[in-house]
C-alpha cells in the first residue's frame, strides 16, 4: 500500500517537474521564436493595414458600457415615474422622501435613478433652482470602504478641502454639515449598492446620515438607497430602515422579450447597419434570462460577441459569437474569481489539476489531493493546512464552479468524495498555466 502510495507520488512530482522543465525549456526557446517573428514582421504591418481598411463592425461602442445612460429606458415607465414623482418637491425646495430602490442584478435600477436625476438636474439648471446631487457607488473602495473616506468625499464634493486622513470623524461630519449649510442647497444623495456601505463601515454612518436634516439650518438632505441585496434593509437597525425607506420601490426582473427589446435599441446605436445577424439580440436575452432577466449579463454578451466577431475579421455578428462569448465570459470570470484566491486555495486546485492530468481527467478523491497538495506546499515554501481545512477549500472550488465534487456513499465504508474538473480542458491548461506561476513552480 504504502510503496503504491510512493508511486503515485513519484509520478505526480515527476508530471511537476516535466511541467516546469516544458515552461523553462520553452522559455528558453523563445529566442529561436524572436527571428520567426522578425520574419513576420511584414507581415504584421500588413495585418494593420488591412486591420485599418476594414469598416468596424461598431459605429458607437461605448454605448455598450455599462455607465452608459441611453436616451430612452423601455420597460420602466411606472418605476421611472414613480421616482421623478418622489423627488420632484426638491425642484420646489421641498425635502423629498428617503427613497429605497432595490431589485436583482440588472433590473435596471442605477440606470433609472441616473435618468431622472439627469432630467431633474436639467430643470433645475434651466430654472436656477438650488438643487444639486451626489452620487456615490459605495461598492468603490477609494471613496467608500470606510466612514472617514465617505464623509471626506460628500465635503469634497461640497468644495471643502479635507486631507486623506488624520481629522477625528466628528470634524469631517461638522465640515460637511457646515459646507452644505453654506451651499443652502436642497442635495440628493444617492447612495448606490448601499449594502456595501453597511458591510464595511456598519450602520452608524447611515444613522447619522438619515439624522442629518436635524443638524441642517439652511440646506435639506434626501437620500436615495439603491441596492440588489434584497434582505439587506431587513437586517439594519429599525430607525435607520424607517428612516431609510420612507418610500420603496422594488425593480421586478425583465423577461426575455423586454431584454431583447432592450438590446435591438442598443444595437441602432452601437452596430454598423446590418453588423448583426438576426436572432443574436434573442439568443443574449435567452442567455441572460436563464437564471432571471439580468439586462447587464445580456448588454455583456452582445458587446463581448462583437468584439469576437470584430477579433475574427468577420462582416457580421452571428449566434454562433453569442456562444463564443457565453463560454468567455464564463472563463473570465472564473480567472477572476480564482486570481483574488488565497495561496492556499490556488495549491489546492493545483494539485487537484495535476492529479486530474495524470488520471487522464477520470475521478479523483479527496486523499490524493491531499497527498499531493502535502508535497506542493513543501516545495513551494507554504506551511500545509489539515486535511479537513482542505477538504473544506474543495468545497468552495465546487462553489465557485471549477470542480464538481460528488459525495458517494460507501455503506458501512462510510463517504467518500469524487472530484471532476468542471471546466473545458482548454480552461483548465490555462488555468494550470496561470497557478504554475503565481504558485512561483517557473523559477
Ligand atoms: N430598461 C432599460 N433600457 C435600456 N437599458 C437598460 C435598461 N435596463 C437596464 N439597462 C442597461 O443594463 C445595464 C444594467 O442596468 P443597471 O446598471 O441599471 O442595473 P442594476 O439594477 O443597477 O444592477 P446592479 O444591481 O447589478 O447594480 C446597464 O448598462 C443599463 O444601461
Ligand atoms: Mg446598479
Amino acid at each position: 500500500m504504502l510503496w503504491e502510495m510512493y508511486i503515485v507520488i513519484f509520478f505526480l512530482e515527476w508530471n511537476i517537474i516535466y511541467k516546469v522543465q516544458r515552461l523553462l525549456f520553452s522559455k528558453r526557446n523563445e529566442g529561436v521564436r524572436v527571428m520567426s517573428d522578425k520574419e513576420n514582421q511584414h507581415d504584421l504591418g500588413e495585418f494593420f493595414e488591412s486591420y485599418l481598411n476594414r469598416a468596424s463592425l461598431f459605429t458607437e461602442k461605448q454605448v455598450l458600457q455599462s455607465t452608459y445612460i441611453p436616451p430612452e429606458i423601455p420597460h420602466r415607465d411606472g418605476e421611472i415615474k414613480q421616482i421623478a414623482n418622489i423627488l420632484a418637491p426638491a425642484l420646489r425646495l421641498e425635502r423629498p422622501s428617503n427613497i429605497f430602490v432595490y431589485g436583482k442584478t440588472g433590473t435596471g435600477k442605477t440606470v433609472s435613478v441616473r435618468y431622472v436625476l439627469e432630467n431633474l438636474m436639467k430643470t433645475a439648471k434651466e430654472k436656477k433652482i438650488p438643487v444639486s446631487t451626489i452620487y456615490v457607488n459605495c461598492k468603490l473602495k477609494k471613496i467608500a470602504d470606510t466612514e472617514y473616506r465617505l464623509i471626506a468625499h460628500l465635503a469634497r464634493e461640497c468644495g471643502k478641502q479635507i486631507p486623506p486622513t488624520g481629522l477625528p470623524t466628528d470634524e469631517i461630519y461638522k465640515t460637511f454639515f457646515s459646507a452644505l449649510d453654506e451651499n443652502g442647497r436642497l442635495l440628493i444623495l444617492v447612495l448606490d449598492e448601499i449594502d456595501q456601505l453597511v458591510k464595511k463601515t456598519g450602520d452608524g454612518l447611515l444613522y447619522t446620515l438619515s439624522r442629518v436634516n436635524e443638524e441642517l439650518k439652511n440646506a435639506k438632505v434626501a437620500i436615495a438607497g439603491i441596492s440588489n441585496d434584497l434582505t439587506f434593509i431587513e437586517h439594519l437597525d429599525p430607525r435607520v430602515k424607517s428612516s431609510l425607506s420612507e418610500e420603496e420601490l422594488l425593480f421586478p426582473p425583465y423577461n426575455a422579450l423586454q431584454i431583447k427589446d432592450i438590446l435591438d435599441k442598443r444595437v441602432k446605436q452601437a452596430f454598423r447597419n446590418g453588423a448583426v445577424e438576426d436572432g443574436v439580440t434573442a439568443k443574449c436575452a435567452a442567455y441572460a434570462a436563464m437564471e432571471h432577466g439580468d439586462s447587464r449579463r445580456a448588454l455583456e454578451l452582445l458587446r463581448v460577441s462583437g468584439e469576437l466577431a470584430e477579433r475574427n475579421g468577420q462582416g457580421k455578428v452571428t449566434t454562433k459569437n453569442v456562444d463564443e462569448a457565453e463560454d468567455k465570459i464564463d472563463r473570465d470570470k472564473i480567472f477572476e474569481a480564482l486570481a483574488t484566491q488565497p495561496t492556499q486555495m490556488q495549491a489546492t486546485l493545483y494539485s487537484i489539476i495535476a492529479i486530474s492530468e495524470q488520471k487522464n481527467n477520470s475521478m479523483i478523491f479527496t486523499g490524493e489531493v491531499y497527498e499531493l497538495y502535502k508535497d506542493l506546499c513543501k516545495k513551494v515554501g507554504l506551511r500545509p493546512l489539515t486535511q479537513r481545512r482542505v477538504s473544506d477549500m474543495i468545497s468552495e472550488l465546487d462553489m465557485l464552479g471549477v470542480i464538481n465534487v460528488r459525495v458517494i456513499s460507501k455503506g458501512r465504508y462510510g463517504r467518500t468524495r469524487e472530484i471532476k474538473m468542471a471546466v473545458p480542458r482548454a480552461t483548465t491548461e490555462r488555468i494550470h498555466h496561470a497557478l504554475t506561476a503565481s504558485l512561483g513552480l517557473r523559477r
